[in-house]
Formats: structure tokens, C-alpha cells, sequence
């Protein structure tokens, strides 16, 4: 079974697109196939595997508004079993165009049902900072959700905001929903700071934080501006080692 997971916290700067693109990178790696699927208008995960998000006629906003097949969205990236569908500014529109729209928040669901002939192991997908329409979709289309957060001051603040809507999307349109696990980004281990608010992060969510945390590492920021995965722009970083670490704890933890 393909596992959908959908990168969420509706803070901006916390991880979010970085982890999707390391975690899919390292899970292709790790000789996976797998989609990415970039949820936000910023268009940050597109660039961040080489795709020129300017030139785009489909994506994910054709896609999720029926102007395209959802085939016809999907792309082949540069990195081996890495495929993208991927976003532009037009998307930053769907939220108001969708709103009379039938089934508006089982676009995706619908969408990737539709790409099941395509034999991916993992689909991730890198939501934008709210909790609006274009996450619903991605709770409502996932099999779990994946909560990058940054260990800094106030972290887990606006957290039940998303906890919340999880269990809406539970209750209303995905029963099955899942915390597939919590990915504990900017951490500095010689920082109190840092150290105590993985601690409580920790005790928020047992047995869901995974083990390995992501340092922050100058690497992991300077990759997408050359287009490339960290992987695919320093290998034995220390940001491209936690990503490829956790991908392998999520692998531990998947029948995949
Ligand atoms: N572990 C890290 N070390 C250094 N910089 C990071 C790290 N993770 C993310 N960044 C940088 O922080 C900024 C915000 O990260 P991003 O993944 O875009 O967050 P989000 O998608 O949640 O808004 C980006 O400039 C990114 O390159
Ligand atoms: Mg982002």
C-alpha cells in the first residue's frame, strides 16, 4: 500500500518543505518510489528538486481544479525514483475558486486515486503555513501526517490548533488519519534551549518523535538554490545523514 504523508504545521520556517525534500529524497535513495507532491504557492519544494516552477503550464493547481489529468501533473525529476508534481503561484487562487466546489476537500484524494496504477511506495506532500482548504486536502488525502517542528522557544504553541484540525479530518472525512511521526528540525545539541524543548516535544508525543534529530546545518539551506536534494549537494553533510537516518527509522517503522 502507498503511504501518503502529508508534511503539516501551519507555522511558517519550522522544516516543513526542507524535511519533505530531504525525506523524499533519502526514501528514493533508499531505493523507493516515490511522488512528492508540493501543496503550497511558495513553490519552495518544486525548486528545491530542480523543477522551474516558471515554465509550468500543469501542476498541482490544474490538477486539484480539473483543468488537467492528474497524469499529466506528474513529473520525473533528475534523482532516481523521484517524481514531482509540483506548484506554482496560480494555487495561491484555489482556496477561493474551489470554495462552491463538490467534493472540494477530496480534490487530492481523488487525484492520486486516479495515479494508483503508478507503483509509488511513498507520496509526500509539503503543505503551505495555515490550516486552510490546501491542507484539509492533504489531511484528507493522507494515510499519516508528519509534523516538522523547530526546536526553539514557543514550538509547541498553535500545535493543538493543528491537533484540532487533525481530528476533524478524522472525524469528517479521513477515520483512518494517523501522526506518522514528528521530525525535530534546528536542533543544536549544545543549546539548553534546544535540548529542553526536545525533551517536552518528546513527552508531547511518545513514541512518535523520531529519534534522530535534524542539526541545523548550513547545507540543508544552501541546497535547493542549486536545485539539488541535500543528498544530491553534499552527501555526508550532517543534514543530509539526519535526513537519510530518519527515513531509514520510518522505514523500521512501514511494512514498505
Ligand atoms: N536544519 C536546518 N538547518 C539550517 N537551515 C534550515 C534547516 N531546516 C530548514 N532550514 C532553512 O530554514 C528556512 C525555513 O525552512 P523551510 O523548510 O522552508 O520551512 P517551512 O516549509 O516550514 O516554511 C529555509 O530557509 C530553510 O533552508
Ligand atoms: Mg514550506
Amino acid at each position: 500500500m502507498t503511504e501518503i504523508l502529508a508534511f503539516a504545521n501551519q507555522k511558517g520556517g519550522v522544516g516543513k518543505t526542507t524535511s519533505a525534500v530531504n525525506m523524499a529524497a533519502s526514501l528514493a535513495y533508499l531505493g523507493k518510489k516515490v511522488l512528492l507532491v508540493d501543496m503550497d504557492p511558495q513553490g519552495n519544494a518544486t525548486t528545491g528538486v530542480g523543477v522551474n516552477k516558471r515554465t509550468l503550464t500543469r501542476s498541482v493547481y490544474e490538477l486539484l481544479t480539473g483543468q488537467c489529468a492528474p497524469a499529466d501533473a506528474l513529473y520525473r525529476t533528475a534523482f532516481e525514483n523521484l517524481y514531482l508534481i509540483p506548484s506554482t503561484m496560480a494555487l495561491a487562487g484555489a482556496d477561493l475558486e474551489l470554495a462552491g466546489v463538490e467534493r472540494r476537500t477530496f480534490r487530492l484524494q481523488d487525484a492520486l486515486h486516479t495515479l494508483a496504477s503508478y507503483p509509488f511506495d511513498f507520496i509526500l506532500v509539503d503543505c503551505p503555513p495555515s490550516l486552510g482548504l490546501l491542507n484539509l486536502n492533504a489531511l484528507t488525502a493522507a494515510t499519516g501526517v508528519i509534523i516538522p517542528m523547530q526546536c526553539e522557544y514557543l514550538a509547541l504553541e498553535g500545535l493543538s490548533q493543528l491537533m484540532y484540525t487533525v481530528k476533524q479530518v478524522q472525524t469528517k472525512y479521513n477515520p483512518t488519519l494517523l501522526v506518522r511521526g514528528v521530525i525535530l528540525t534546528m536542533y543544536d545539541g549544545r543549546m539548553t534551549l534546544s535540548v529542553q524543548v526536545a525533551e517536552e516535544i518528546r513527552r508531547h508525543f511518545p513514541g512518535k518523535t523520531f529519534r534522530c534529530t535534524v542539526p541545523r546545518n548550513v547545507r540543508l539551506s544552501e541546497a535547493p538554490s542549486h536545485g539539488k536534494p541535500a543528498l544530491y549537494y553534499d552527501r555526508y553533510a550532517r543534514g543530509t545523514l539526519a535526513y537519510l537516518e530518519i527515513a531509514k527509522e520510518l522505514l523500521d517503522k512501514t511494512s514498505n
